[in-house]
């Protein structure tokens, strides 16, 4: 079977958050599958895959001159590379600054019409979108072959301005939403599948003032819209061979992690006698960063101490800024992304904190408990389908959740997680149970493939 698979982001080469994480693990376990799948992605950065010449596409005028690198990665895999005008660029979205560019209108219309092209010129069995940036493609193929669109976050749905519906060759009506053009609106209502990347999240975003405007689009899908957990690229984030860490761990031989820790603290410059907290995040509002913020004031009280990595929204970074200058001694800001560090922070810590406000699937909490790291997070979205709170199915649990995602209901979860953490049999019983999940994208992988096969017999 032939697949198509469009995304704005493919880790390791782009990544500005999960989707990245998510395409190239269900790409990588598709493949093991035995699929063929060819990735496209915009070349932002004139990336050499091999010595095959790229092959000029046909797009609209306003999109010209596109071309697809059909090309090969190291491991063989296929990987297709998309130049349009100014798709060129150091972050794919944003400036220096954070902002978003002011064309990205202009650059994602374009990719689109390219891929439509692409999969136009030689029709794949099934297109996989995924994402606001891959939903206009439906709108520019005259006979579209069986898709899927897999929505990542459904917070960001690209909407532009409305003159760009007249761009639009195909069923430009579905598109049309309360007189702009919103490209996730449109692939929710003409993908044959709609898919979320955890099961909760697909039924949460069907009720009122849950769906960020777009309930109703989503209820009229009925049973095409399904949840698929997303998985976790399990080499990547192996604690037995982690090549960023300077320590190996595994179940039963927790010493590594005891080294890490000690490094860690080592070089936040801390003495610790008490639980090390970590987060690793895009800094936005989604994660809950305010409400994180909230219990620095507490961890005197909790007697425990809190790392935050995390770039993004400047006005909340300014006010984590300020939080580690006033209290120094329990909580640090360490601003940036940062890859090592993130892998040290999950791996190093004792509690992992998440207090998202929504979370449609959420990598960073299986992360820490793959790394014997408790996830303390709200009780949303994915949150749910990964963490089972330790307090309510004692002998059990992976983690402690915050029904209330308030910094009330956080600081609860915490003393929660902190007590569990003092005892040692609790402990390492919650570490052991999150340890040995298999988080792996095989098993996404098989639910992917029965839906594709539905939609091709
Ligand atoms: P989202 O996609 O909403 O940002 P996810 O939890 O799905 O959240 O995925 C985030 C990914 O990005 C994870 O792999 C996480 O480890 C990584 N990440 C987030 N922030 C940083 C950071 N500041 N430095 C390094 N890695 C980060
Ligand atoms: C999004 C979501 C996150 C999810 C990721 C990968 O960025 O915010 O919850 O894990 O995509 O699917």
């Amino acid at each position: 079977m032939r697949v198509l698979l469009a995304s704005a982001e493919l880790s390791p080469l782009v990544k500005a958050g999960g989707l990245g994480d998510a395409v190239a693990g269900l790409r990588g376990a598709l493949i093991r599958a035995g699929l063929d799948v060819e990735t496209v992605i915009p070349d932002y950065r004139g990336w050499r895959l091999d010595k095959s010449e790229p092959q000029p596409l046909d797009v609209p005028e306003w999109a010209a001159p596109a071309s697809a690198h059909r090309g090969r990665m190291a491991d063989g895999s296929r990987l297709t590379l998309i130049d349009v005008p100014e798709i060129r660029r150091p972050h794919p979205y944003d400036d220096t600054e954070g902002h978003a560019f002011p064309d990205n209108d202009q650059r994602f219309m374009a990719f689109a019409a390219a891929v439509a092209a692409l999969a136009e010129m030689d029709p794949p069995d099934i297109l996989h979108l995924n994402d606001w940036h891959t939903g206009p493609i439906l709108g520019f193929l005259d006979e579209p072959p069986p898709s899927i669109l897999t929505i990542h976050n459904l917070a960001y749905q690209g909407r532009i301005n409305g003159g760009w519906l007249d761009d639009l060759p195909h069923r430009a009506d579905a598109y049309e939403w309360f007189g702009d053009l919103n490209p996730l609106s449109g692939a929710i209502a003409l993908a044959d599948r709609v898919t979320t990347v955890s099961p909760t999240f697909a039924s949460e975003i069907v009720v009122d003032g849950n769906g960020f405007g777009l309930e109703e689009p989503l209820r009229n899908r009925g049973s095409a819209l399904v949840g698929i957990l997303n998985g976790l690229d399990t080499e990547v984030w192996n604690p037995a061979n982690d090549r960023l860490l300077d320590h190996s761990f595994g179940l039963g031989q927790l010493d590594g992690k005891a080294h890490l820790r000690a490094e860690l603290v080592d070089r936040l410059g801390w003495h610790l006698d008490g639980p090390l907290i970590s987060m690793v995040t895009r800094i936005t509002d989604q994660k809950g960063i305010d409400i994180a913020l909230s219990v620095v004031p507490y961890l005197d009280g909790i007697g425990a101490r809190f790392a935050l990595l995390g770039s993004g929204d400047a006005a909340l970074a300014a006010e984590a800024r300020a939080l580690a200058t006033a209290h120094a001694d329990r909580f640090t800001f360490l601003e940036g992304y940062d890859e090592q560090m993130a892998h040290l922070l999950f791996a190093g810590a004792d509690l992992y904190l998440m207090p998202s406000r929504f979370e449609p699937c959420g990598l960073t909490q299986m992360q820490a408990m793959r790394y014997g790291t408790i996830p303390v997070t709200s009780a949303v979205g994915g949150l749910v389908d990964t963490v089972v709170d330790d307090d309510l199915s004692r002998g059990h649990g992976t983690g402690f959740l915050a029904h209330d995602v308030s910094p009330t209901g956080l600081v609860d979860a915490l003393h929660r997680a902190v007590r569990a953490w003092r005892s040692p049999r609790r402990r390492s019983g919650i570490q052991r149970r999150g340890m040995t999940i298999d988080w792996s994208w095989d098993v996404a992988a098989r639910e992917y493939l029965a839906l594709y096969e539905s939609l091709t017999q």
